[in-house]
């Protein structure tokens, strides 16, 4: 029943648009606080003990990011984007560095307001396995229903070519927003046509998923571009300076048990198995007379006897894993 109650909690129409509207989260009380980080017990792991409307962090089963396989599906129409020119506000929320941009996305016969856009370092999405240096997410809300929210997120890659405006056009404000709270005016705002072209040109990968920060409410819909954009060396390392890593940890398989939860489990499997390993070797070594009692709960390894499953060895994978008794010392 309290399960139920806090996963509803957690999803996307019932939290308000927390995560969404950062900056308003950020501000809600007194000077500028970040609420979360990546590091530590303000880090991912410990996202949902911060705060109970974080639940979903740890008890949902369609979290992002995700890594991206062939079971991912593509859009079947593309999002068409439709942002005036206009002065931008470009903030330090600490936790990731934020344009506020209004704007107008049409997608699946329905309206989407574009807020902001905000990085993240490295990418949060994975493709086949693997990561981009930089993703950067476009966060829309419902016209019609704010609380359907849309993240169109772009991927880029290390070039020798100038950045993509999105990011050629921020860079030259880092100087004015190095610290946590601080904002600045982008007069003339940011030209948004290499990103019109790209969505045109790429196949766009569609879930549904949650957002990547607290509460990491579900319901949300991803459109990644993947064909990635093109970032230099120069931009990266100057973002790289304020937005230190903000990538959460890649979520488990949709539909699946929270990847946190499965961790929590196999800690409770650990330890019954060391307790038990403690056990049988304090029963079977029955210390003769005089001897001090053998290997204790301490010892984090297998107990001896016990059946152990090798996949890997010396650093190189089995095509067969390998099963095994730990030998009796
Ligand atoms: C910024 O983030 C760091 C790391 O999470 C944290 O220690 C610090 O309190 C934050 N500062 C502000 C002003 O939010
Ligand atoms: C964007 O929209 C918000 C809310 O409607 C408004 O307060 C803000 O002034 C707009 N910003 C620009 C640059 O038009
Ligand atoms: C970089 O620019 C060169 C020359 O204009 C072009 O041929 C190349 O495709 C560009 N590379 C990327 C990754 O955009
Ligand atoms: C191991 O022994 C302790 C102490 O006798 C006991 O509390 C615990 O339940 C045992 N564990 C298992 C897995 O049998």
């Amino acid at each position: 029943m309290l399960f139920t109650t806090l996963l509803l909690a957690g999803t996307a129409s019932a939290s308000c648009l927390h995560g969404v509207y950062k900056r308003a989260e950020a501000e809600a009380e007194g000077p500028f606080q970040s609420t979360f980080g990546y590091e530590g017990t303000f880090g991912p792991a410990n996202w949902a003990g911060l705060a109970p409307e974080n639940s979903a962090c740890s008890l949902g089963s369609k979290q992002s990011p995700i890594n991206l396989d062939s079971a991912v599906t593509l859009a079947t129409e593309k999002p068409v984007l439709d942002i005036p020119e206009q002065n931008s506000k470009f903030l330090n929320l600490n936790t990731t560095i934020e344009v506020e941009v209004n704007g107008t996305t049409t997608f699946g016969g329905n309206q989407f307001r574009l807020a902001q856009y905000h990085i993240h370092t490295p990418s949060e999405h994975r493709i086949a396995g693997e990561y981009h240096p930089l993703e950067v997410h476009m966060v829309h809300t419902g016209v019609a229903d704010e609380s359907q929210i849309v993240v169109l997120a772009l991927l880029f890659e290390m070039s020798v070519n100038t950045s993509d405006p999105v990011i050629a056009g921020i860079t030259p404000h880092l100087s004015a927003i190095t610290t946590p709270g601080a904002e600045t005016e982008i007069e003339g705002g940011i030209d948004f046509a290499g990103v019109v072209a790209k969505v045109a040109e790429s196949n766009i990968m569609q879930y549904t998923g949650s957002l990547t920060t607290p509460p990491c409410s579900e319901g949300v819909t991803f459109l990644i571009v993947e064909s990635p954009l093109s970032i230099n060396v120069a931009d990266y390392n100057a973002i790289k300076k304020i937005v230190k890593f903000n990538s959460r940890l890649t979520q488990n398989v949709l539909d699946s048990d929270n990847i946190l939860a499965v961790g929590s489990r196999s800690i409770e499997m650990a330890k019954a198995a060391v307790a038990a390993g403690a056990n049988s070797t304090a029963e079977e070594a029955a210390p003769a007379e005089g001897e001090a009692p053998a290997a204790s709960a301490e010892a984090a390894g297998p107990a001896s006897g016990s059946t152990i499953t090798v996949s890997e060895l010396l650093g190189t994978p089995l095509a067969t894993p390998l099963l095994g008794v730990v030998p009796k010392a």
